[in-house]
This record gives C-alpha cells, sequence and structure tokens, in this order.
C-alpha cells in the first residue's frame, strides 16, 4: 500500500487510509477544515472550491480553482492543494477575500469561501491586467443572497498582485505532476498509471475496475447515487493521454487533457469547437473535465459528441492488444453505450483538417451558461468556390438515444447552392427524422421542433453575411 500524500495549505499531510472513494472535501471537512462548504455535492454551486497548483498549457505553475466535491482524495496524491484556511496564512485578509469584505460580496456566508478561491485564482490568473476581472472566473459559483454585483465589484476591485505576495512567489516553482500511484485501503484500490502501456495492462488486469479521468460525471455517481467503486483506474497522469497535436492534416487531443486547456490551446479553431466550450458548464467543471470523459459516458445530451460528429472526428481507442480508430458515427451503439470492448479505453480524439467552410454549435438549455442541454446540435458544411455545398454534417444531442446525424438532410444539403431553398429541403427531410423524449428539461414536440428550427438558426446566422 503506497501512501497517499500531499501538501495542502503548505504542509506535506498523509490522508493514508481513507476508502479511495472519499472526495477530498468530505476528507477536509472530517479533519476540521469546514471552510470549504458542501451546498450540492455535485458540481453546481462551487461553495466547495479549492485550488490546485498545476502546470499550465506553457508548463509554467498557475493556480487552479476545482470542486473538491468532484475531486477523489486519492487524485490529490502528489499535488498541492490550497483550501480557503490557506489563502491567508499570515493572518491579514487575502486581497480576494478583502475585497469581498469591503464590496459587500457576502450575507450568510455560505458561498463565500467557494467565490473567495475562484477570485483567488483570478488574482494570480497569468496576463491579469490592472482591473481586469475575467466574469468566466466566477461562472460557477452560486449564491443565493448577495445577489451577484458586489461579488462581481469585488472582482473588478482585485489589486495586482504585490511581488511581496508569497502565493506569487509559489508560482516561480515548477508545478508537481501527479506521480505514479498504487493506493490500497481495506479492499479498494486505487491505481494511477503514468503511461499508456501501463494503463492498458492494468485495464486487462481489473476489467472491472472503474476508470476515472476528471471525476465530473463518476463522482457525481459517488455522491448522489452512493455508488462504491472495489478498483479505480485514473488516466490522468497518463503523459500519452495528455497529447495536444494541431498537425497539417488534423487535430489530435488527448483523453485526458482538461477542457479548459484544450479551450486555452484551440484558441477557437476550428469555430465549431471553440463555440463548445463557453457553453460547457462553468471554468470549475472545465478545469477537471476531459473529452475522453464526456465521449466514454456517452450521454445523448453530452456536448461534445454533435460537435465532434460534426467535425467527422474518431476516437482512437487502446488496450493491451493495440490501438484502433473508431469514427465517432460508429462509436455510440445504443443509449449510454458505446464501441469501446471491456479491455479498451480511449486514448485520443482525432479531427481531420481541413475544417469545413461554415460551423456552428448550438445549445438549447434552460440558462445559457452552466446548464445540461435540452437540445445540442454541431452542423458543418463545407462549400465550393461557388457556393454549392460540397458536404454537410448535421449532428444533434438530445433527440435521441444517441447522438445522431441527420442523414437524410444531409443528403438534402450537398449538391446545391447553399441557401434558404437548400435549408427549407433540409428541414423537410429532418422534420419527424428522430422520436425524442419527454423529460423535465423539455417535451418530446419541443425537442422535434428544435430541430428544425436549429437549422432556420443557421441560416439566419450565415445567410446573413453571405
Ligand atoms: C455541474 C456539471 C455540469 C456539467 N455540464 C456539462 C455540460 O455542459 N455539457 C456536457 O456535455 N457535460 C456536462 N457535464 C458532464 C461532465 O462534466 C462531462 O461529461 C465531462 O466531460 C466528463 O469528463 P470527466 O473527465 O470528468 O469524466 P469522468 O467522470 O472521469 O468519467 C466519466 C466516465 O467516462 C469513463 N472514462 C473517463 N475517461 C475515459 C477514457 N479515456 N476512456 C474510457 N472511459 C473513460 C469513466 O469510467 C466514467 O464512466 C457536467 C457535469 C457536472 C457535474
Ligand atoms: S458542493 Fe456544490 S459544487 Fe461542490
Ligand atoms: S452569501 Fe449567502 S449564499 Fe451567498
Amino acid at each position: 500500500m503506497a501512501s497517499l500524500r500531499f501538501t495542502l495549505n503548505g504542509r506535506e499531510v498523509d490522508a493514508s487510509g481513507a476508502d479511495p472513494n472519499t472526495t477530498l472535501l468530505a476528507w477536509l471537512r472530517e479533519r476540521g477544515l469546514t471552510g470549504t462548504k458542501e451546498g450540492c455535492a455535485e458540481g453546481e454551486c462551487g461553495a466547495c472550491a479549492v485550488v490546485l497548483v498545476e502546470p499550465g498549457p506553457d508548463g509554467r505553475a498557475r493556480y487552479v480553482p476545482v470542486n473538491s466535491c468532484l475531486l477523489l482524495l486519492a487524485s490529490a496524491a502528489g499535488r498541492e492543494v490550497l483550501s480557503v484556511e490557506g489563502v491567508a496564512p499570515g493572518g491579514a485578509l487575502h486581497p480576494a477575500q478583502r475585497a469581498m469584505v469591503e464590496l459587500g460580496g457576502s450575507q450568510c456566508g455560505y458561498c463565500t469561501p467557494g467565490f473567495v478561491m475562484s477570485l483567488f485564482a483570478e488574482h494570480y490568473r497569468p496576463g491579469r491586467a490592472e482591473g481586469g476581472f475575467d466574469l468566466e472566473a466566477i461562472a460557477g459559483n452560486l449564491c443565493r443572497c448577495t445577489g451577484y454585483r458586489p461579488i462581481r465589484d469585488a472582482g473588478r476591485a482585485l489589486p495586482m498582485v504585490d511581488a511581496a505576495d508569497p502565493h506569487a512567489a509559489r508560482l516561480a516553482r515548477p508545478a508537481p505532476s501527479p506521480s505514479a500511484l498504487d493506493y490500497t485501503a481495506g479492499a479498494r484500490r486505487f491505481l494511477r498509471p503514468t503511461s499508456l502501456a501501463e494503463a492498458c495492462v492494468l485495464r486487462a488486469a481489473h476489467p472491472d475496475a472503474r476508470l476515472v479521468a476528471g471525476g465530473t460525471d463518476l463522482v457525481v455517481e459517488l455522491n448522489q447515487r452512493h455508488a462504491r467503486f472495489e478498483t479505480i483506474l485514473s488516466l490522468e497522469a497518463v503523459e500519452e493521454l495528455r497529447c495536444f497535436e494541431d498537425a497539417r492534416d488534423a487535430l489530435v487531443i488527448g483523453a485526458a487533457v482538461p477542457l479548459s486547456e484544450v479551450e486555452a490551446r484551440v484558441g477557437g479553431a476550428p469555430p465549431l469547437l471553440g463555440a463548445l466550450f463557453p457553453l460547457f458548464s462553468s471554468r470549475l467543471i472545465r478545469n477537471r473535465a476531459t473529452l475522453g470523459g464526456n465521449l466514454a459516458t456517452a450521454s445523448p445530451i453530452g456536448d461534445s459528441p454533435p460537435v465532434l460528429l460534426a467535425l467527422g472526428a474518431e476516437v482512437v481507442a487502446a488496450s493491451a492488444r493495440g490501438e484502433r480508430a473508431i469514427p465517432l458515427d460508429a462509436f455510440f451503439t445504443g443509449y449510454r453505450a458505446t464501441a469501446l470492448a471491456p479491455d479498451e479505453l480511449i486514448a485520443r480524439v482525432r479531427i481531420p483538417k481541413p475544417y469545413p467552410s461554415i460551423g456552428r454549435f448550438y445549445k438549447v438549455s434552460k440558462r445559457v451558461h452552466d446548464d445540461i442541454s435540452t437540445v445540442a446540435a454541431g452542423f458543418a458544411i463545407d462549400l465550393d468556390e461557388a457556393g454549392t455545398v460540397r458536404a454537410a454534417r448535421l449532428a444533434y444531442g438530445g433527440v435521441a438515444a444517441t447522438p445522431v446525424r441527420a442523414l437524410e438532410a444531409e443528403k438534402a444539403l450537398v449538391g446545391k447552392p447553399f441557401g434558404a431553398r437548400a435549408i427549407e429541403d433540409a428541414k423537410a427531410k429532418a422534420q419527424g427524422a428522430f422520436t425524442p423524449m419527454t423529460d423535465q428539461r423539455g417535451s418530446a414536440a419541443y425537442r422535434a421542433a428544435m430541430v428544425t428550427s436549429l437549422l432556420d438558426k443557421l441560416w439566419a446566422d450565415v445567410g446573413a453575411s453571405r
């Protein structure tokens, strides 16, 4: 049994003996660090936010806020964690705390530690200018009584970082990278390999193990459905799964790269992918969530499948037997079922180039931000020089048991000048193509109506500029 050690608020702590199913939040609170609050235990409120010291896309250390309710304690092994108790070591308020106090950003105070941690990370964000505040920094934090204006004002009032600030000094040194771990407590085990070959061997040796990457789906299962896993195989330290390659013929994204890092690296290209991230939950979630996890979950309302289907992406699956490419069209085999064999895992996603001339992502949800889709659509249309549709891929989520393409509607576009008429033809084919279901997010009729009205939206968006 390896021990479970990490750095918490500047001191090394030993959490050995804790069940691998324990979350960091539960462990912190049990230890008396009750500044970190539990609101929802499912990633929705940010009351449990803590900060990790992580390597950024440029390799330099930075503070990354995450929801501790969705972070397995064992995932913290070897890392540096800061909870709200650690932001003001000398006793004087941290600038994020001071701004919240002075601008009236807190009433009952339940949400306040979470906001402070998100503001703390924002304070040290590389490239933040004087008075600059990225509102996205607090998009994953909810407050039920103060109202958001004073909290936003606190964010805007954050001063520039003081040269003598010990937290700034910490960032001058490299961040720890999660190392290999084989941790057992009682009969339960947490395995964290660092190479793909090892991960595949462990996958084959432990067919019942649950894989975890960011944990933003899996740990909800643990918190809300009280699932307990005997063996957990973590993929987040596997070097090959953290790849990102923008090559001439394809964009290749490792299955375990956190979405916020993908977002920073793709920089809006292809636009279809760039449009996905701002609408994908909150930054607290995107700092952990991965494409591998989103695809493997195979949720019919996952947001990346319509985008990746429209882009003609393929999944590269790996096992001890080798690798194989699975076109995303053939990946979803039924409700929450995939073409992965029991010994396979997703290694990376490959998006072919050139990108389509026109790409749009639409997400229909009850709130614009931080919400799950009712219906989502990824549309990719390739035109020749004369403006005729050479290829079209129209993909939807939330209208069937799996993410799907509207194949007949695609055919109705190909070979025609891209215009209102072609859109009408596509709508006629898309109408009634799927049999969506009714749930608390929307009725079947509403979802079916979205299939065609999103094509109208596409034309309203693109047609105006043509
Ligand atoms: C508050 C909240 C908001 C959310 N909002 C959105 C949203 O807007 N849009 C959306 O699409 N989703 C959303 N989600 C769902 C979730 O964040 C995503 O599905 C995310 O991409 C999952 O990635 P992960 O790395 O956290 O997966 P994990 O939780 O680590 O894993 C999810 C599943 O995939 C398996 N798995 C993970 N990696 C691999 C791999 N490489 N190979 C094979 N299997 C693997 C795991 O075994 C598990 O069954 C939200 C979740 C929460 C809690
Ligand atoms: S307790 Fe609500 S996000 Fe963690
Ligand atoms: S101050 Fe009460 S929930 Fe935010």
